[in-house]
């Protein structure tokens, strides 16, 4: 294991701008936001100082609205597409001092700074990092959740991190798009097509973001407006466990709890609208249709990464789908945990980015999730796996689970975090 941790830091070396580690060595060369986190939740095992400097540099985006973004281009344009001013957001009212995207990420920074808090008690970086992500998570609520439900919705696939899982197809097929931003996707110069989101889907992508840059990128237009209205289980799995992270945070430094307090209760019962009884899961609800979105995903599953199932629940989570071999479980159609999609469904492809690969970060949150209800032997199997994974096919994007092959972006920077963080912490 040792080799496989000097591979891991040596890779997250060579992906350091000096300015901040890149999520990969050339598919992604600027900051995206939660890939920041999860950098720095590996960094705080072994470089404390690096790893607040990923946390600062992804601060450093923050609007005056508290967003933090999803995408943050500090150091300027590069063959990636979009590029920064494809977004328009210089010189909003509310937004950030250089070029971001206009949207966010899943907010797992809270449970990141938690962990470097963790290692070492430096409370003036405490002090100066808490106020941010205090704002970022009321920016949340208020932006995203003005009707008080309980659950933050997001507005693009892209917000949710798994940009085309087939948990968006039908929100994406109820828009109508028009007035379609001209645009030229560099995403497949270094990623094989077949590995990559389809052009329909791609279109709809642009198709919203030219929508909100209409709307000058203001959080009430878009709440009321947006066609795209989805509260994303694992968005709000994310942001639950950062909450508790948060509240964590605030006692340390003796700073007033009430609020979180309240986002704790709120979320965690407005999760009960998301579970669907006959399918034993948790499902993403379109909001502008009022439904829930009955796809069979791994993201289904990871509430138990935030506590957020009863026993009962999370009983059913993993006995009727983790370990089901039609669906997730190793069997003669796939070797290793955990495809992102159940295989027995039709929109399962295993190489295709969000629709049927196993990803390393959702394997790292279900480990946890699993270890956290005391399925230690199921935890101990996701582990050895994703070691495996990366032992046979390097730190890549994403892989193919029928035979663990490579697939997406090669030299990706969180598989190799992920899987520090997992041989690191016992
Ligand atoms: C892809 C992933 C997204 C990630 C980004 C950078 O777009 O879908 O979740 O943040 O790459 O790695």
């Amino acid at each position: 294991m040792k080799q496989l941790i000097q591979d891991a830091k040596a890779l997250l070396k060579l992906n350091d701008t000096g300015v901040f580690i890149k999520p990969s060595t050339h598919q992604y060369p600027h900051i995206w936001n939660w890939d920041s986190a999860f950098i720095a939740i590996a960094l705080s095992h072994y470089d404390l100082e690096q790893a607040k400097k990923e946390v600062r540099a992804l601060l450093s985006g923050q609007w005056q609205s508290g967003l933090v973004p999803h995408i943050l281009y500090p150091t300027g344009a590069s063959d990636y597409f979009p590029t920064p001013d494809f977004w328009q957001t210089e010189a909003l009212p509310t937004g950030p001092s250089f070029p971001t995207s206009g949207f966010t990420q899943p907010p797992i920074l809270a449970t990141a700074v938690k962990k470097i808090l963790n290692h070492s008690a430096d409370e003036s970086f405490l002090k100066e990092v808490y106020p941010k992500l205090l704002a970022w998570h009321r920016w949340l609520y208020r932006a995203r959740d003005p009707e008080n439900t309980g659950l933050v919705s997001i507005i693009h696939p892209w917000e949710a991190g798994t940009d085309n899982s087939p948990r968006f197809d039908e929100p994406l097929a109820n828009l109508k798009p028009v007035n379609v931003p001209e645009f030229k996707r560099r995403d497949k110069k270094h990623v094989s097509p077949d590995e990559r989101p389809v052009e329909d889907h791609y279109v709809r992508f642009m198709y919203l973001i030219g929508f909100y840059r209409d709307l000058k990128w203001h959080d009430t237009a878009i709440y009321e407006q947006t066609p795209f209205l989805v509260q994303d289980v694992l968005f709000n799995t994310l942001l639950h466990q950062a909450n508790q992270d948060l509240l964590s945070l605030a006692q340390q430094l003796g700073e007033p709890c009430t609020e979180i307090e309240d986002w704790l209760e709120r979320t965690s019962s407005a999760f009960e609208t998301l579970w669907d009884d006959e399918m034993g899961m948790y499902l993403d609800k379109d909001v502008r249709q009022n439904n829930l979105l009955k796809i069979n995903s791994l993201q289904a599953l990871s509430p138990i990464f935030a506590g957020i199932p009863s026993k009962a629940n999370a009983e059913r989570l993993v006995t009727e789908h983790l370990l089901n071999k039609q669906e997730f479980a190793p069997a003669d159609d796939s070797a290793y945990c955990f495809p992102t999609i159940a295989k027995n469904t039709p929109y399962f492809e295993p190489r295709r980015y969000w629709r049927g690969p196993i990803w390393l970060n959702m394997n790292w949150i279900m480990y946890w999730g699993l270890k956290q209800y005391g399925y230690d032997e199921l935890a101990t199997k996701v582990k050895a796996d994703s070691i495996k994974l990366a032992q046979k096919s390097d730190f890549v994007e994403y892989y193919d689970p029928r035979d663990g092959s490579a697939c997406g972006a090669k030299g990706f920077s969180w598989s190799a975090a992920l899987v520090t963080d997992m041989l690191l912490t016992d």
